[in-house]
């Protein structure tokens, strides 16, 4: 038996990745004041068909429940956000900072960078209209690649704003039912075949080929690049109007991040969706929002292939898998005391590995050193004495059973003190 196509097994290596990225993204999403919140991961299929797009409802993996519901595990969280936010809007000051990290569900085909499920941090701001917002939110997604070690050399965030597009298509007499439909066109322009946009462009065609060849101006993204000059951000950003997302609800900034290299998919991807609430609310609550998903499955083809980004987590993986203290049994007729003093230890945060049965002490010492574990206590003939031995230096000591949590204390307080 094997996993379902596009899912993935987390072996405890792979697990220690996951945390890795998880702990970053957490880290500078409170290091920006923003708050952590979670949703369901099956919504009613209505919430994504009422605004999220063609591309994601033809990917929704969906089924009837026992109750007859029309049920989809959720391909993103934008939608349910938006519904959560409607229905508790009075409890909260605004603007919410919130941010999420969770698992999500496409039914797409199985390629690189993309699979059927992978994990998002999202981070939105709910309940600000001012471009201030759209800066601070740009800078927290290039602060969060920045701390896995990712300089401007290695990824670019290519923003850009719909509003520029649904104001040349308005200027040309476009009618704006026809607007979702053409923003679709202009996003998928750089993955087809110019023919094949020229056709569905029709007269617009030219027009629109000028601009992107370009790269388009306007008075708010030369302001939005101004502000993240100011924070000294600027090199990570470029003006790019080929970026119209593909996702039904954007309506101002919008933006994605991607390797320098240009050879994987984005890394993450978000924008202004300022109707959205007010459309799945049915007008009830209106509010503008701003947000973006960064995604596991790129961000860890980038770390693999940038050389200082694979230190750092290979780094980090190793601190956070070491142990702080294997137990020697040497006499089995001391399992019982060291079992007392184990329950202790842990009791009091360190974390402790020992053989479950008998086992030689040489075999004992082995997966002392494969745990990576700081320190040994070795429970044999000193008894009432235990013999402390630190591994990294191979020095010994023997202290007294009684007094061992100070004296074990002692030892991590010194260890970390140097
Ligand atoms: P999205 O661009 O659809 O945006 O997804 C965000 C990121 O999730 C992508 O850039 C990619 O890294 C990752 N991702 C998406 N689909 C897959 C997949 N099948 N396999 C692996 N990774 C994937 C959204 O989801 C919006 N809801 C973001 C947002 C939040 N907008 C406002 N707030």
């Amino acid at each position: 038996m094997q996993a379902l196509p596009g899912f993935r097994d987390f072996l405890p290596e792979d697990c220690a990745r996951r945390n890795y990225i998880f702990s970053r993204w957490r880290e500078v999403a409170r290091r920006y004041g923003f708050v952590e919140w979670e949703g369901p991961l099956l919504e009613p299929t209505d919430l994504y068909k009422k605004k999220s797009g063609e591309e994601i409802v033809d990917q929704l993996f969906n089924f009837t429940d026992k109750g007859e519901r029309e049920v989809a595990l959720r391909p993103e969280l934008t939608p349910t956000l938006a519904r959560l936010v409607a229905a508790h809007e009075r409890e909260f000051k605004k603007p919410l900072k919130w941010f999420s990290i969770g698992q999500f569900f496409r039914y797409e085909k199985q390629q690189r960078g993309r699979l059927r499920e992978h994990f998002q941090l999202n981070c939105d701001v709910i309940g600000e209209t001012d471009l201030a917002a759209d800066i601070e939110l740009i800078a927290l997604c290039i602060d969060v690649l920045r701390a896995f070690g990712f300089t401007e050399k290695d990824f670019v965030v290519r923003v850009s704003d719909r509003e520029f597009w649904t104001d040349f298509l308005g200027e040309k007499g476009v009618p704006s039912d026809r607007w979702d439909e053409l923003l679709t066109v202009i996003d998928k322009s750089g993955r087809e075949p110019r023919e094949k946009t020229a056709a569905k462009l029709g007269t617009l065609a030219n027009s629109v080929f000028a601009i992107l060849s370009s790269s388009g101006k306007s008075e708010k993204l030369d302001k939005l690049v101004d502000g993240l000059r100011g924070r000294g951000l600027a090199d990570f950003v470029a003006v790019d109007v080929e970026i119209v997302r593909g996702l039904a609800y954007y309506t101002g900034i919008v933006f994605e991040v991607f390797d320098r290299a240009r050879k994987l998919r984005a890394i993450a991807g978000g924008g202004r969706y300022d109707n959205l609430i007010g459309q799945l609310s049915d007008g009830a609550v209106s509010m503008p929002a701003l947000g973006f998903a960064m995604g596991d499955v790129v961000l860890g083809e980038l770390i693999d292939q940038t050389p200082q980004a694979r230190e750092k987590i290979k780094k980090a993986i190793t601190t956070a898998g070491k142990i702080d203290i294997y137990i020697v049994i040497a006499k089995e007729e001391r399992r019982a005391d060291a079992l007392k003093q184990i329950q202790q230890l842990r009791d009091h945060g360190y974390s402790i590995d020992y053989s479950l049965v008998r086992e030689k002490v040489g075999r004992q010492f082995q997966a002392a050193e494969e745990t990576s574990a700081v320190l040994a206590l070795l429970y044999g003939d000193e008894w009432p004495q235990i013999k402390m031995k630190n591994l990294a230096t191979r020095e010994e000591s023997l202290i007294n059973h009684d007094t061992l949590l100070d004296s074990v204390k002692k030892f991590f307080n010194a260890a970390r003190s140097t």
